[in-house]
């Protein structure tokens, strides 16, 4: 059989209609689709209309194409609209969601050990009457190391490898880093207020650390500042001490020893028993009186005290984790057994 013309016209109106419906992804495209094609003054209506002024012969082959048609073009639109339905206004495949399977209880998020080991630290400290103040994890190499009587060029600098942004010492301000400790929030709070001071800083730190099983390249840190007249090394070990009761249960054993930090004088570590090894979770002292006289405090009337916990080693006591790499690398086997 050969086609005719007009057999022709309803098969490209065909093609046509098919292509242009199967991209009409909403409501509003597949009504004027509808009218187009399908509507009292639509194209294939148009071409029923038109059979009677075709010779009898090519009017029947060419009308039963156009009823054809009519009915394939009918049930495409319904299953178009029945697809669009299903997938939502997301335009998602129409089986990427199987309503035969069972119910599945979706997955809850929940917040990172860390967060929730800082969270549980704070507190303890606002219970002691610490209040939390937030810094900057991009600091001013002034607050990071000069006004914490770390000067350019002192060798305390090396302790404390640094990931800077700016290099250039142009200013008071000096160059820009990310910050390598909390601590920068001793002096940015103290020139804030007059005594009496008393906060925790909680926040991340980043050094250019070659990690292992205790050490990351970033961590977090709690800091902690309390200046007043009359504070003594024995207000700093009564804090500390209720702090570690408090995260470690009485019967945890903690130990000082002597440590240096420019910051403090004396300066102490911290660390907690462990299966019979004892591991250091924060660093401490008395506020060193150069650090007193940078922000404008008179070291003959006050004295404080200053501390830095880490977070992270504070979790790997409480939870028997092994390596603190495990924090920072996102697998959901870890993370979800907090
Ligand atoms: N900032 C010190 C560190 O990162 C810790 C510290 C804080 C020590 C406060 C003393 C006082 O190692």
């Amino acid at each position: 059989m050969t086609s005719s013309a007009a057999e022709e016209t309803i098969s490209s109106l065909k093609t046509e209609a098919l292509e242009q419906l199967s991209a009409a992804s909403d409501e509003a495209a597949l009504e004027s689709w509808r009218v187009e094609f399908m509507g009292r003054k639509g194209r294939l209506t148009g071409i029923l209309r038109n059979l009677g002024s075709l010779e009898s012969d090519e009017r029947r082959a060419a009308g039963a194409a156009a009823n054809r048609l009519k009915g394939e073009l009918e049930s495409a639109f319904e299953e178009q609209v029945a697809a669009g339905k299903r997938s939502g206004a997301s335009g998602a495949a129409p089986d990427a969601i199987d309503v035969t399977l069972p119910g599945r209880r979706p997955r809850h998020g929940r917040l990172h050990p860390s967060t929730q080991v800082i969270r549980e630290m704070l507190d303890a400290f606002n219970e002691m009457g610490f209040q939390t103040v937030e810094g900057n994890e991009v600091e001013l190499e002034r607050y990071n190391f000069d006004m914490l009587n770390i000067p350019a060029d002192h060798p305390a600098r090396d302790m404390q490898d640094t990931i800077w942004i700016n290099r250039e010492r142009d200013s008071i301000d000096g160059g820009v880093l990310l910050r390598t400790q909390t601590s920068p929030m001793q002096p940015r709070t103290m020139e804030q207020q007059d005594p009496p001071v008393r906060i925790v800083s909680p926040g991340k730190c980043f050094r250019t650390e070659a990690t292992d099983a205790t050490h990351e390249w970033q961590f977090h840190q709690v800091e902690g500042l309390a200046v007043d007249e009359g504070l003594s090394f024995a207000d700093l070990k009564g804090t500390l001490y209720e702090f570690a009761r408090r995260l470690f249960g009485a019967d945890r054993k903690v130990r000082f020893r002597c440590d240096f930090f420019p910051f403090v004088e004396p300066g102490v570590d911290m660390s907690v028993d462990w299966n019979g090894r004892w591991v250091e979770i924060l660093g401490a002292g008395m506020v060193h009186p150069q650090v007193l006289r940078n922000v404008g405090y008179d070291p003959e009337k006050y004295t404080g005290f200053a501390f830095g916990v880490g977070p992270e080693r504070v979790a790997m006591l409480k939870y028997g984790i092994e390596d603190i790499r495990h924090f920072f690398s996102n697998d959901l086997r870890f993370l979800s057994q907090f």
